[in-house]
């Protein structure tokens, strides 16, 4: 007889609720962020430029910019990349917010392209039917860690004079074609929130091999203010002197942050690891329910996988996506659902955004939540998330 949900009136999976993601800190990490807080600088100082030789190591990039959080990056790469007033980024729906606001914070238009259904990722086909003589720029997002069809999309965008900004937030550690993302597009930027793969509390970072923009992030990074003389227009009056050469912002990360994220990086490659393994056995079980479907990956991207997207099939269940997260909340199973298409929320609505302009990635939504993924995972929290999804897709199965 099939097994009766803990919603139903059966009995939970587990105790105690298992949340959906957790930052993963140990001695190293506590030590770091000590040794930073006993030192003479807390913010502009040695453990930032370690931390962005650490990050051209990681990605391979020539030039790193650490800055306070991931949508700092994102605003930051697009006024490096000038893109203001009239402008148009084409960008994914199925993201957080912030990959499209960077666009709106320059004055540009977002403009969404649609998925691939079967990876979830920015369709690049999509992409370049939304080119217009007003596109300056695409990001792209590694949604859930996987990486973006780059050649594709680096082939569109050379064709049509666009940069390529990557959304990385996901993706830290994840290889292309057997590159590290983060070396590939023109820029690529990173968060470091606690629920990503590597923490320094907040954070974010922007990779580039170009010169140019590295030098405009850099200043833009802290109020267009710059004290090298290189750079600046004339002669310094004494040793007080610096100037102001654009209008930036503090966007500064602390030398406490850059110190856990040095840490933490020292654990990315087991990071990753365990990750793809709670992956293979997440879709080891839920490729055998026929209720279900499995995210594809491309054979390009070697992915630290951020998040794990289980969708339902509705044709073939009694109930909805909205039930299946609450049935799995009664099993102590905490899930979310990432993301809810962009240009729904009232924001964008009043800027004329309306429903029925990306079907597959609204379809997506309709059908999507994140489960549990994390390094500190164990292997019975694993077989216990799987548990309670099989119960539901079977006491459910239509
Ligand atoms: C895809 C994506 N882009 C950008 C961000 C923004 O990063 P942050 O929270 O560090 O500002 C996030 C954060 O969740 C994200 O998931």
């Amino acid at each position: 007889m099939t097994e009766k949900p803990a919603i139903a009136g059966g009995t939970p999976v587990r105790d105690t609720q298992i949340f959906y993601g957790h930052q993963f800190l140990d001695e190293e990490d506590y030590g770091a962020v000590l040794a930073v807080l006993k030192s003479p600088e807390l913010t502009c100082g040695p453990k930032i430029e370690e931390l962005e030789h650490r990050l051209c190591e990681v990605t391979g990039a020539k030039y790193a910019v650490a800055v306070s959080n991931g949508t700092a990056a994102l605003h930051l790469a697009c006024l490096a990349a000038g893109i203001g007033e009239g402008d148009e980024v084409i960008t994914t729906p199925i993201t957080f917010a912030a990959s499209a606001n960077c666009a709106l914070y320059c004055g540009a238009r977002p403009v969404f392209a649609d998925i691939n259904e079967k990876t979830y990722n920015i369709d690049p086909e999509s992409v370049r039917a939304h080119v217009t003589r007003h596109t300056r720029a695409v990001v792209a997002v590694d949604y859930t860690g996987q990486s973006a069809q780059l050649d594709a999309l680096m082939e569109i965008c050379r064709e049509h004079g666009l940069l390529l900004i990557t959304d990385g937030a996901h993706s830290i550690g994840t290889r292309y074609k057997g590159q590290p993302t983060g070396s590939i597009a023109d820029m690529t930027t990173f968060s470091f929130h606690p629920v990503k793969t590597v923490t320094g509390g907040e954070g974010g970072a922007i990779t580039t091999n170009d010169e140019t923009l590295y030098e405009k992030l850099c200043l833009l990074r802290t109020h267009g203010i710059t004290r090298n003389q290189a750079w600046m227009e004339k002669e310094a009056d004494g040793p007080w002197y610096y100037e102001q050469l654009a209008l930036g912002y503090n966007y500064r990360m602390t030398d406490i942050q850059a110190g856990l994220l040095c840490s933490q990086l020292n654990k990315l490659d087991r990071f990753k690891m365990r990750r793809k393994e709670i992956v293979r056995r997440y879709d080891e079980a839920f490729s055998q329910i026929a209720q279900l479907s499995v995210q594809e990956e491309i054979p390009e991207s070697d992915t630290t996988r951020h998040l794990y997207i289980l969708r339902i099939r509705p044709e073939r269940l009694t109930i909805g996506r909205k039930q299946f997260f609450e049935a799995l909340y009664a099993e102590n199973v905490c899930c979310n659902v990432h993301y809810i298409p962009v240009y729904y929320f009232p924001y964008y609505r009043k800027l004329g955004y309306e429903k029925g302009l990306c079907p597959k990635a609204e379809k997506l939504y309709e059908e999507i939540l994140s489960l549990p993924l994390y390094y500190g995972m164990s292997d019975q929290d694993v077989e216990d998330v799987i548990a309670a999804v099989s119960k539901i897709a079977a006491y459910y199965a239509r």
